[in-house]
């Protein structure tokens, strides 16, 4: 998988075409290729107000823009010795919160780790404030991923000990709420966001497949929220809409998808109601939502300090379309029903990635002819399931 997107990574450079898919619904693009060699951007937020995805980076740290056409620029230079992993856009207050970490702590058990937060405008990338944390508790730290409340408050998770910290609006840090039910063996405490209407946390403990309600008014009091399997949550985000969105492995597969949570009891008890595969090898993390879009970072962890470096990250958009019932996951890749789309659809998305579809309307060939074409476009990296492939075959020789 790994070399196969080294091969569309080069011919999308070689080829030189815009690398952003509109779905013809909604203009929405379907996958963005954010161009920065070896970055590894590892959390992703939307900032509705420029157009721009914000994310981090794992091995530059700091904070980066990420236009439609996949152009990545730096907004605000990180820290020495910190790698930068969860972003959350703070658009009443101008400004985009970030979480670091020592990356190396992953790897190794015996270094302290650090967390601390960071805040930027997101006009000029000023540093608004930088504060350390990984002092005010005496655990091994990681930090990992941020959110803020209706105050202004921003709540940082760090992964080795089961600890959440706050941060005010002047850069005053302390220790939030602290609990061995956060703290498990390996990454612990992870995605978080707040619900401003119930004024409670939501936080992920990956480890243990939980989700926990914090009550703002009273942290003490938080409690598991019911899941009907384990949930293994990397990132995620409470929408607009209620649910939670997330990425995460469920009942303790290996596999990671993106997993709509809903719930009926105000947090009580959630249920799984839409799960669809993603591209595992390429690491998602997290997601940001886009206009009722999930859009899927890959922090793509086995290249990291690869020679060459990955020259390009994918944001790839999830859509959903029908949020009442659970099932099995969709197919790897695949938006909900896409498998029954039509085939010019499918042409005109994951056909143009590399070339313009006047490539393809130039060409004139049998059924046989359009499947070794298709085919070798497969092996060069266009993502078509088998009953896509078909569907495609059959827009292109005229039938359907
Ligand atoms: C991963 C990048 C990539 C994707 C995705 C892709 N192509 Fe291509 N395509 C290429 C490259 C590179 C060439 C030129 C080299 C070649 O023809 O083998 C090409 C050439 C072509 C040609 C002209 C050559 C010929 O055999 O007539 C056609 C037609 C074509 N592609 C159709 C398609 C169709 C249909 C799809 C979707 C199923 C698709 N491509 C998806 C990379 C891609």
């Amino acid at each position: 998988m790994v070399k196969r997107v080294l091969i569309v990574t080069l011919l999308a450079a070689l080829l030189a075409v815009p690398l952003a898919l509109y779905a013809q619904e909604d203009n929405l693009p379907e996958l963005i290729l954010a161009a920065r060699p070896g970055y590894h951007p590892e959390g992703i937020d939307w900032d509705a107000e420029r157009g721009v995805f914000v994310t981090g980076s794992l091995t530059e740290g700091g904070v980066f823009t990420v236009a439609d056409d996949g152009t990545v620029t730096p907004l605000a230079e990180g820290h020495e010795g910190l790698s930068s992993t969860g972003v959350h856009v703070d658009a009443e207050r101008n400004r985009v919160l970030v979480a670091m970490p020592d990356f190396s702590a992953a790897q190794n058990p015996e270094a302290p780790g650090a967390a601390a937060l960071g805040a930027y405008d997101l006009d000029t990338g000023e540093e608004l404030f930088f504060v350390d944390l990984s002092d005010l508790d005496e655990g091994r730290d990681f930090g990992n991923d941020v959110t803020v409340d209706a105050d202004g408050n921003a709540y940082l998770t760090t992964s080795f000990s089961g600890v959440i910290y706050v941060v005010d609006t002047e850069g005053n840090g302390e220790v939030f709420l602290a609990s061995d039910d956060f703290a498990v063996q390996g990454f612990g405490l992870n995605g978080i966001d707040y619900h401003p209407e119930g004024n409670f946390l939501l936080v992920a403990v990956s480890g243990a497949g939980a989700i926990y309600k914090i009550p703002l008014d009273a942290p003490e009091a938080y409690t598991q929220v019911e899941l009907e399997v384990p949930v293994s949550i990397d990132g995620m985000v409470l929408y607009e809409d209620g649910n939670l969105y997330a990425v995460a492995s469920v009942d303790g597969a290996q596999a990671r998808e993106v997993v709509v949570l809903g719930s009926d009891d105000d947090w009580a008890s959630a249920t799984i109601l839409s799960r669809q595969e993603t591209q595992a090898d390429l690491s998602p993390t997290t997601l940001a939502m886009r206009d009722g879009a999930a859009y899927v970072v890959h922090a793509k962890f086995a290249s990291i300090g690869s020679d060459p470096p990955v020259e390009t990250f994918e944001i790839q958009r999830f859509t959903f379309e029908d949020l009442t019932s659970a099932g099995e996951p969709a197919g790897a890749g695949a938006e909900g029903g896409m498998t029954a789309a039509h085939g010019e659809e499918l042409v005109n998305t994951r056909c143009t990635v590399c070339h313009t579809r006047e490539r393809i309307d130039a060409a004139n060939k049998d059924r046989a002819g359009w499947e070794a074409t298709v085919d070798r476009m497969i092996s060069y990296g266009a993502q078509l399931t088998p009953e896509e492939r078909e569907a495609v075959l059959d827009y292109l020789t005229g039938g359907d």
